[in-house]
């Protein structure tokens, strides 16, 4: 574990826009700075980051946080994964703690697997480069392949021996362990190699560790299988994997383009050819977790087939999957017999580069064109056809999307473009209610996912969807919880500012002091926490401050005040209208504490009050026994609703 002394340095060393900048453009707006999401797909900047208060925040799609969550979400680390990376970036030097036994042996037990891993991978690099056997088969065969030196080294390639145990002999012999060899799958149960007699492929996660290995048989025999490759195991999670991601993810984002092609020796041809972003499926259909894993680098991709027929129909059916996740896909069929690798040996980069531009095509036309050819004329083919090509449709997310495809399939089959429309809403109908069904329909973030599904069913012009849904979901959030938010969202900015100097009294004093009667009687329970947490803080004397909640161990928390202080509402619009004269006469808006505290907690106040009266008042209808009772709190609540209304000026609908 970390230390908690660790962590906070490098929190706070970690410099928001320094760690974004390595991965996106910013310009200044302002004091803050603005830029290109990375984590959805946007053509006007809605990312912003925050120096001041060292976070970011993305209007867009409201993914928000500090620099340690940035690298987590973008890199797919987990928290310690992220701050040992920003602990290298910064020269931090990392103290660990002992805490659980359990979390110590988890993480030996996963390390040492990996030390075995590249174990291993210096062992079949060593034969390929140092034995007689490696040399002349294994090296040969690449380099004939065309590979350079460089390359077999930067991807680790090797060479395992004919010998049965060569690997399992010489670890044990330097003193790894027989079992986690066994784990790994590099020694079998009867203490031989998995690997033997094969030209070694290695496989690396996203951050370049090794985590598994493929063979190739150079063999011509039939029986042999031509690939052989590790089990699954606790760092090797298959469907999760896509090969060369490591050494493509930066290009892939710079290119804004992820390319997919079938095979490992594909994959590292056009690497070495320049074209760097690109990633095999290892001859498996995609996964949607590959899908995810290449969403996070780029929403656009590229899938290369091999000139073989049979294969691509097979392959069209799995890439349904791609669309569901909104990515736009494209294929690029290669001349009957190439494969990616063959093809550039024989056009050269150049060639083979503006052949996959220009002859990549959308997948869901690609797809029209290739079963309408089968098709022909029969027109109960074609019946099953069009379904088929609609169940594409349906599975975009992206409204717009689906009109431009609905209109272009109809031009394509000849028939009527409403029938399409028609067939394409019925399955998205019949898929919502599938999830409904699935879901538990009451509870509200299922609410809201079913709102947004549904409006993304209404064609909405140059698809402000986003906004739409963003908008819809601010205003309800507001109507419900704005005074409640906005208590929140000042003792988060501002508690720890004074609200009176004179008297050393703290705006979170002010405010907590106010509410006590009515702590316990927060609507949205988050909210309460915080309220609760900055009360007993006070009492302990530790006061809080932005930062402190910015940073905040509990993510739920952390993420609401990132929310909050990074709003681009500032102040509700009431209180402009009524501030408005002093916003303007006092240029920081942020330094109207005092106001802004009286006032939140008014409101706060009013909203509970009310709330009161209406539960008294039916009380009065439910217990006319206790009438007068009653009526008393009726006309003592309405007292106090007046004085604090009449102070403050606000005015009370009911
Ligand atoms: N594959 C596999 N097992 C096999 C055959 C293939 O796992 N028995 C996977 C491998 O990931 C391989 C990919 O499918 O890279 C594509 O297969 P293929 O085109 O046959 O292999 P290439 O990698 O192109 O190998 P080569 O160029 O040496 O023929
Ligand atoms: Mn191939």
């Amino acid at each position: 574990m970390i230390s908690e002394k660790s962590v906070q340095e490098i929190i706070e060393t970690a410099k928001v826009e320094d760690v974004i900048q390595d991965y996106v453009t910013l310009k200044r707006r302002g004091v803050n700075l603005l830029g290109l999401c990375p984590f959805h797909n946007e053509k006007t900047p809605s990312f912003t980051v925050s120096p001041a208060k060292n976070i970011y925040k993305c209007f867009g799609c409201g993914k928000g946080g500090n620099a340690v969550q940035f690298i987590m979400e973008l890199e797919n680390f987990t928290f310690p994964e992220a701050l040992r990376h920003l602990a290298k970036k910064y020269g931090i030097e990392i103290e660990e703690t002992q805490t659980s036994r359990e979390s110590i042996e988890e993480r030996k037990q996963l390390d040492s697997l990996y030390i075995i891993t590249e174990y291993a991978r210096d062992f079949y690099r060593d034969k390929l480069f140092n034995t007689d056997i490696g040399k002349s088969v294994g090296l040969s065969y690449f380099k004939e392949r065309g590979f350079r030196e460089e390359t077999i080294k930067k991807f680790g390639l090797g060479y395992a021996l004919k010998q049965k145990d060569a690997l399992t002999l010489q670890a044990i012999n330097d003193g790894y362990s027989i079992e986690l060899l066994r784990k790994l799958g590099l020694t079998s149960r009867f203490d031989t190699d998995f690997f033997r007699d094969r030209v070694m492929f290695t496989i690396h996660n996203l951050t370049g560790k090794v985590i598994a290995f493929a063979g190739r048989t150079l063999s011509k025999e039939k029986k042999v299988p031509k690939y052989i490759n590790s089990p699954e195991t606790e760092i090797y999670i298959k469907n999760k994997v896509l090969y060369g991601a490591y050494f493509a993810k930066r290009a892939i984002r710079q290119e804004d383009e992820c390319i997919i092609v079938e095979g490992y020796t594909d994959v590292i041809s056009l690497h070495q050819a320049g074209i760097e972003n690109v990633v095999a499926s290892s001859g498996t259909s995609l996964t949607t977790g590959q899908i995810r894993l290449i969403k996070r680098y780029t929403p656009n991709i590229k899938i290369i087939y091999d000139g073989d027929p049979a294969g691509i129909k097979a392959a069209l059916r799995g890439l349904d999957l791609v669309l569901e996740q909104d990515m736009n896909v494209k294929v690029v069929l290669l001349p009957e017999g190439e494969d990616p690798d063959s093809y550039l040996q024989h056009t050269g980069a150049t060639d083979f580069k503006n052949y996959i531009k220009e002859k990549a095509q959308d997948f869901i036309l690609f797809k029209a064109d290739l079963l309408l050819e089968e098709t022909k004329n029969d027109p109960v083919k074609k019946a099953a056809l069009i379904k088929d090509i609609v169940a594409s449709i349906a599975k975009i997310p992206d409204p717009l999307k689906r009109s431009i495809y609905t209109k272009e399939c109809a031009y394509k089959f000849q028939v009527d473009e409403n029938i399409l429309v028609d067939e394409t809403s019925k399955m998205i109908g019949a898929a919502i209610k599938k999830k409904r069904q699935k879901e538990q329909v009451n509870s509200p973030e299922a609410q809201k996912r079913l709102t947004e599904e549904l409006l993304s069913l209404e064609p909405s012009p140059e698809s402000g969807l986003g906004e739409i849904v963003q908008k819809q979901k601010n205003r309800s959030s507001s109507a419900i919880e704005y005074q409640e938010r906005d208590i929140i969202r000042i003792l988060i900015s501002g508690g720890d500012k004074y609200f009176d100097a004179d008297k050393g009294i703290s705006v979170s004093a002010y405010i907590l002091r106010n509410i006590e009667d009515v702590i316990d009687d927060f609507d949205n329970k988050d909210y309460e926490k915080i309220a609760k947490e900055c009360r007993q803080r006070l009492l302990d004397k530790v006061p809080t401050n932005e930062q402190y909640f910015l940073n905040h161990a509990d993510s739920k928390i952390q993420s609401i005040a990132v929310d909050l202080v990074h709003s681009p509402y500032e102040y509700s619009e009431n209180w402009k209208a009524k501030w408005d004269i002093i916003l303007t006469t006092q240029p920081d808006p942020e330094d109207n504490y005092m106001k802004d505290a009286i006032y939140a907690v008014n409101r706060f106040k009013l909203k509970k009050v009310i709330k009161m009266i209406e539960k008294n008042q039916k009380k009065i209808k439910d217990d006319p026994d206790n009438y007068m009772k009653y009526l008393k709190i009726d006309m003592k609540l309405k007292a106090i609703r007046k004085e604090i209304a009449d102070k403050y000026g606000i005015v009370v609908l009911k």
